[in-house]
């Protein structure tokens, strides 16, 4: 089987977690071709564009893109692969890996996915000066006068439509038959203050619940959801939420895990599909190779298990567990002294 994986390394220091991500994937001989589309820097470097066309028709050549982290020039490179390939559900895994320096007491049994709406919401991106809407002249449910006269100021629009609500929560749905472990879905959202847009959310999930029978389907508002989360991670198995909510809850998660460097991440639509860690690209950090590149890795492992290789994935996350049951090789972020190299290096060992 061949397979061309598009490589967008990503800003500061994620290539120093996808380089060695690409050559241990690389040295197990599965039939991958990496391909690296020139964009941000480079990209406008060689032809003045962040995101040329060039770049656009190798990610469209290829079977999937592996996506370091951006925090800036590649950005035009993001958008497109999630708008313009429109990969509508964001999956976040939150596992419990014996070994990892999570802050709970009884981190076992922490083995939930976040779901994240990947398209809609506040991130449609459509903000402006308040008085813009003067022509409107809006009222919300709780101000005493129009939108307008609150004073000098801005808004935003949260977008949240019944089609993109069914497939996100279909998809969620779909994925909590398939892990077949608590066969439970559960939805949140401020559908007590935002009665249109998360209302329209929680009621359209109640409708496809009607769909699946046999998998349990509950509803928490979430701010209520956020602490359950902490309190009683364990409970939860496949979690769908909003946009906003499901950005800022899948790093919360990845804090459960005792860093952001477990948080891997994958964004799925109808005919496409890229995989990144949802840490960002830890400047702070950059040139020094600690960098964690778990996250990069059990991307790259949903990404095997996307393009059909899955006993691969398997293999490489089984040999992961045992590097952090070992403990020998682990990255500072979770209390270790090696480097990345180090820690990769362990890895390619315990495989
Ligand atoms: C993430 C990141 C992105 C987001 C940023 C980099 C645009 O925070 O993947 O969670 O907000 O989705
Ligand atoms: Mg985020």
């Amino acid at each position: 089987m061949n397979k061309t994986i598009a490589v967008i390394e990503g800003d500061d220091a994620a290539p120093e977690a996808v380089r060695p991500v690409v050559a241990l994937l690389d040295s197990l001989q599965l039939g991958l071709t990496w391909v690296y589309p020139e964009v941000g820097e480079a990209g406008e470097a060689k032809s003045g564009s962040t995101f040329p066309d060039s770049a656009r028709a190798v990610i469209d050549a290829a079977d999937t893109t592996l996506f370091g982290s951006t925090s800036g020039k590649s950005g035009a490179a993001l958008g497109y692969l999630r708008w313009g390939k429109e990969t509508f559900a964001n999956l976040r895994p939150c596992r419990y890996l014996p070994g990892c320096a999570s802050p709970l007491r009884n981190p076992e049994g922490i083995d939930f996915v976040i779901v994240r709406e990947n398209l809609e919401d506040l991130y449609v991106g459509a903000e402006g000066p308040l008085t813009d809407l003067a022509a409107l002249n809006l009222f919300g449910r709780t101000i005493r006068k129009p939108v307008h006269e609150l004073g000098d100021g801005r808004y935003a629009i949260k977008a949240i439509t019944r089609e993109g609500t069914e497939r996100v929560v279909s998809f969620a749905f779909d994925l909590a038959a398939k892990r077949d472990s608590k066969r439970k879905l559960t939805c949140a959202t401020k559908h007590n203050m935002l009665r249109g847009t998360d209302g329209l959310f929680l009621s359209v999930a109640r409708e496809i619940a009607a769909d699946y029978p046999d998998i349990a389907f509950e509803s928490f508002i979430v701010d209520d959801f956020a602490c359950r989360m902490i309190r009683e991670p364990e409970r939860f198995d496949v979690v769908v939420m909003p946009n906003q909510y499901g950005d800022i809850l899948s790093d919360a998660a990845g804090g459960l895990l005792g860093s952001l460097g477990l948080a891997a991440s994958g964004c799925f639509g109808a005919d496409y599909a890229y995989f990144e860690p949802a840490h960002g690209t830890a400047p702070d950090i950059a040139g020094r190779n600690v960098i964690n590149p778990t996250a990069t890795i059990l991307s790259a492992t949903m990404m095997l298990d996307y393009l059909g290789l899955e006993t691969a994935a398997a293999r490489i996350e089984g040999a992961l567990a045992r590097v952090y049951a070992d403990g020998s090789a682990l990255t500072p972020d979770q209390g270790g002294a090696a480097t990345t190299t180090e820690f990769c290096a362990a890895l390619a060992r315990a495989l």
